[in-house]
């Protein structure tokens, strides 16, 4: 028996347990990625929709990606599903139950209004399902929660303004939660240049902006991400690291960089968990977090991804604080509630 096994074993118990109970925030969450083979074969017979799947076994087993592409190929093939308000709601309330599972208190969720307004669903439809179960789940538990609008960057700048102007008149509505704006789905050969104009006006509007960069694309997209666009997070960004002037600004500024280790693993951006950057990035003074972009299809939920790094990165608890700690400072909270989130962490660090 190698007895040099059991001592780091043991203390990696130690911290899996240390991570499950601590309390996260979670700010890189597609909501349609949250919809489990399960829900959707129970919403593809509600609404009589015909699978291309025999069950839910099958389905699972389809889960194989060789990039994000093929990922996202799947990703809206199975939100075709969402058809009426209470499928949104019902989708929603599941990942609220699992985030909760995970100790998440706060989630910052994207949506993609174009992947159910291209098939006939009013945006209007979209807003109210999901607002419905986080306000519910708000009221019911103190669940934190905001709403992030994305826009498909495979789509026009056209098509992001016009999708601007649908759900602008929901604005008022919806302003306890909707405060962002993201950009999502292929990122090679979609620049963030390209949508330069629509990020500018909902810069005037007032939104809090984001855009995935740097997962497939390169660093030079998140360098648009900053300048052109001007959002104060980087979603995924761990090809940042080829860049080292990049690498220096964004440790200098302290720009979130919402990381998704096992979204990472299954899209093939890295070969092996063990080989991810997440560590190095925290050690270059990078303000790195831990999400779980799209748990459905990944194969886990944000406890999962900690525990993923944690073990293959041989990460310490204090890492995996700082990591929690970042996550709380990058949220849209406003900075007293911020606070009243940090004291619980530093509570639960001092009590475990
Ligand atoms: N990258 C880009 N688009 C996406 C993703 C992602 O990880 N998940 C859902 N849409
Ligand atoms: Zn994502």
């Amino acid at each position: 028996m190698n007895t040099a096994v059991t001592p780091s074993s043991a203390s990696g118990a130690a911290l899996d347990a240390f991570i499950a109970g601590m309390p996260k925030t979670e700010l890189h969450l597609h909501i349609e990625g949250t919809l489990e083979p399960e829900l959707m074969f129970a919403l593809a017979q509600r609404n009589q929709i015909a699978l291309p799947y025999a069950s839910v076994e099958a389905l699972r087993a389809a889960y194989n990606f060789s990039d994000l592409q093929s990922f996202l190929d799947l990703y809206y093939a199975g939100a075709n599903v969402l058809r009426t308000e209470q499928d949104f709601y019902d989708m929603t309330a599941a990942y609220i139950a699992r985030a909760q599972a995970d100790q998440v208190r706060h989630a910052e969720i994207f949506f993609d209004p174009q992947t159910h307004t291209e098939r006939g669903i009013p945006i209007a439809t979209v807003f109210a399902g999901i607002a419905a179960a986080l306000r519910d789940a708000r009221r019911r538990d103190g669940f934190g929660s905001v709403m992030i609008m994305s826009f498909l960057r495979h789509l026009s700048e056209e098509d992001a303004f016009a999708t601007l102007e649908a759900a602008l008149p929901l604005r008022e509505q919806y302003a306890d939660l909707w405060l962002g704006i993201g950009l999502d789905s292929s990122e090679r050969g979609n620049p963030p240049e390209k949508f330069e104009r629509v990020y500018a006006r909902c810069r005037e509007l007032g939104f809090r902006l984001v855009a995935h960069a740097g997962e497939e694309g390169p660093a030079a997209y998140v360098i648009g991400a900053l300048d052109t666009l001007h959002v104060e997070r980087i979603d995924h960004g761990v090809r940042s690291e080829e860049d080292p002037a990049l690498m220096q600004r964004l440790a200098q500024q302290r720009t979130p960089l919402t990381v998704c280790p096992l979204s990472n693993l299954k899209l093939c951006v890295v070969k092996d968990m063990a080989e991810h950057n997440l560590a190095r990035l925290l050690d270059a003074g990078l303000a790195v977090t831990v999400n779980s972009d799209d748990p459905a299809y990944f194969g886990g939920y944000m406890n999962a991804n900690y525990h993923a790094v944690a073990r293959a990165l041989d990460l310490s608890r204090e890492q995996v604080l700082q990591l929690a700690r970042n996550g709380i400072d990058a949220c849209f909270l406003a900075d007293e509630d911020k606070a009243t989130l940090h004291q619980e962490l530093e509570q639960y660090a001092a009590a475990h």
